[in-house]
């Protein structure tokens, strides 16, 4: 059967769609090189660089090589680094977080010196690359994370990377008053202007998988007695609210693209800037569907970013961002303009 056309009326809104600059005059969100920060691994006395092999053009720096790739992304403009180191040797409490020339609070100082404040350099605050058994704490007798006993471990690696010169401490730990207890060992020291970048709302994930790998971890078992749990979604605004009251300056939602939705309720309830960390597996998703030709790669690497951003990310975390910042200097391909 032939039907006529239908009378209408219509609604176009694809007349916004017509054309290039139309599309740009209406475009609501966009990328700067400024917005993303690069996550970066230094290990301790390497003598070349490591790749990570499920994340295909990551590594493991040295020391130089350290200082040269973050160099390069200062110039190219991003936004920060965030460092983790991968020391080489671990024990129970994680002593390699807290030495002044463990290798995370030595490159930190590296940086520093290099770097001034031409660009932020963040610093993760966690335990799990330090510790024999992996865990983001030390453990109780029972072998269970002991969350007021790391957070005086917290509190004595917050002093080495704020003395080190970092100028955002990133606890990652997911420690019940993790923020307060930082936050007072800092001020107590004169450290007033070390701020805090709160991994506020972490969840238990399989997509850090291939970070296991890039910091060599060693944890049996999982963290979902202190990670959330992936089916819920309110207790990520009771974490906010608490790292908000604790003093935390910047909060964290990660994973990225599988957690929009978390990140898009703490963006609207957020008092202070929101990040997203586009995490390891994500990463590893996106280079082997290109591998394998399934997937345009810049074209998707640029649209998860800019989701972040649409979704209510101030700033994203993210191993494209010197890759991304570089393309931007050098002027972005025809096809990939649309997200300037
Ligand atoms: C903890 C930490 C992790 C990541 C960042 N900080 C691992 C974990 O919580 O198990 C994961 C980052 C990624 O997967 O890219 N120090």
């Amino acid at each position: 059967m032939t039907l006529p056309p239908f009378p209408g009326p219509i609604d176009r809104p694809r007349r916004l769609r017509a054309g290039g600059a139309l599309r740009s005059l209406v475009r609501e969100h966009t990328l700067r090189p400024a917005d993303l920060v690069l996550p970066m691994f230094v290990r301790e006395g390497a003598q070349e660089n490591r790749p990570v092999s499920s994340m295909p053009g990551v590594e493991q720096h040295t020391m130089d090589s350290l200082v040269r790739a973050a160099t390069e992304a200062t110039e190219r403009g991003v936004g920060g680094i965030m460092l983790f180191g991968v020391p080489e040797t671990k024990n129970a409490i994680g002593s390699g977080a807290t030495a002044d020339d463990g290798i995370l609070n030595a490159a930190l100082a590296r940086l520093r010196a290099e770097l001034g404040d031409a660009t932020v350099i963040m610093a993760d605050l966690c335990l799990d690359e330090f510790t024999d058994h992996g865990h983001c704490g030390v453990l109780d007798a029972a072998g269970r994370v002991d969350n007021d006993a790391t957070l005086v471990r917290y509190r004595e690696m917050a002093l080495a990377q704020a003395e080190a010169g970092a100028h955002l401490l990133g606890p990652s730990g997911m420690m019940d008053g993790q923020i307060a207890a930082i936050r007072d060992a800092l001020d107590g020291a004169g450290h007033e202007e070390t701020a805090l970048f709160a991994y506020t709302a972490k969840y238990a994930s399989a997509f850090y998988g291939p970070f296991r790998e890039a910091v060599d971890s060693t944890l049996q078992g999982d963290r979902r007695t202190y990670q959330q749990d992936p089916a819920n979604g309110r207790e990520a605004l009771r974490e906010l609210a608490l790292d908000v009251a604790e003093g935390a300056d910047l909060v964290m939602v990660k994973p990225g693209l599988p957690y929009l939705d978390v990140l898009a309720e703490v963006a609207a309830a957020s008092p202070v800037p929101v990040g997203a960390y586009q995490v390891s597996g994500e990463y590893a998703m996106i280079e082997a569907a290109a591998a394998n030709g399934w997937i345009d790669r810049d074209r998707t690497v640029l649209e998860s970013l800019l989701a972040f951003r649409r979704a209510g990310a101030r700033t994203v975390l993210t191993y494209y961002a010197s890759e991304v910042a570089g393309w931007y200097r050098d002027g972005l391909p025809a096809h990939l303009r649309e997200f300037l």
